[in-house]
């Protein structure tokens, strides 16, 4: 489902798609770093997809199509489908709602508390708006534009924000290019703080394996 728009795409041909399609080679099918139901991984960076609104990863696969968004691995995959492929596949990765997620080992514990500033407050001194004005509370996401951080991988989180300090700024789609502007106003530490805190969040919706798996709802604050 699209916010406020008609479904696009079959969310059953885009699960066909997801183990394979023609024009992809075995590698490049989607289950192979996204996992069947939008994981992600983690140890690999690969970002969790599910749940997450289809206009926003279908504008990805665009942005990646058209060269707007550069990446090694995912400009050819996004380029050998069709467009009405994209839109299957992002139908199906967004309607998985009950994803199993499981909340990674705390790296840097002492970064806990000041990315959580960081995502409430921002930091005045270094001209850093918070977080949640956009990404919303927990960082749940605030469909269609802005998506979910809570629960991706802190690697990745780190890794998109490094790519818009450096060269890689013209795939940021936000109004006057906020992501690149916020992110070349991070340090490292900046960076390693929100990434951390974001990871710790478990998205939303939790998904139900999570919760009996802990036994207490997930998707708070964490707590340093
Ligand atoms: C070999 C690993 C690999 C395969 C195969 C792969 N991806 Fe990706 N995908 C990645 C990585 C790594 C990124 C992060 C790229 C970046 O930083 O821009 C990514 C990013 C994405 C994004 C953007 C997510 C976001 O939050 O912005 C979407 C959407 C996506 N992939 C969909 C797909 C689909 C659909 C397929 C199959 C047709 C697929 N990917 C196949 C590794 C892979
Ligand atoms: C003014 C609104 C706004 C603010 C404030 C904001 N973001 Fe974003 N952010 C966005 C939008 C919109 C996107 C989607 C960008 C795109 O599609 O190119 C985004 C994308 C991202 C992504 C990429 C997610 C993905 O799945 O690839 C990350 C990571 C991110 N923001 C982190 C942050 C962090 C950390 C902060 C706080 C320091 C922050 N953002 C503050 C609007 C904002």
């Amino acid at each position: 489902m699209t916010a406020g728009g008609a479904p696009r795409g079959d969310p059953e041909r885009g699960k066909a798609i997801v183990v394979g399609a023609p024009g992809l080679a075995p590698e490049q099918a989607c289950i192979s770093c996204h996992g069947i139901d939008g994981q992600g991984d983690p140890a690999a960076a690969f970002p969790r997809l599910a749940a997450q609104s289809q206009d926003y990863l279908l504008r990805a696969l665009e942005d990646y199509a058209d060269g707007r968004r550069v990446h090694d691995i995912m400009t050819p995959v996004a380029k050998a489908l069709s467009s009405g492929q994209r839109q299957d596949v992002t139908a199906f990765y967004a309607s998985r709602r009950d994803t199993a997620w499981i909340r990674p080992p705390l790296e840097k514990p002492e970064l806990l508390q000041y990315g959580a500033a960081l995502a409430a407050i921002g930091s005045a001194t270094l001209g850093i708006q918070g977080c949640i004005n956009c990404h919303g509370p927990a960082g749940k996401g605030l469909p269609p534009t802005a998506p979910y951080l809570s629960g991706q991988p802190a690697s990745y989180i780190a890794a998109r924000l490094v790519a818009w300090r450096g060269a890689n700024k013209a795939d940021d789609a936000t109004p006057a290019n906020i992501m690149a502007r916020l992110a070349g106003r991070m340090g490292e530490r900046e960076i390693a703080a929100v990434s951390e805190y974001y990871a710790q969040i478990a998205p939303d919706p939790i998904p139900a394996s999570t919760i009996s798996a802990a036994g207490q709802p997930l998707n708070q604050e964490p707590t340093p």
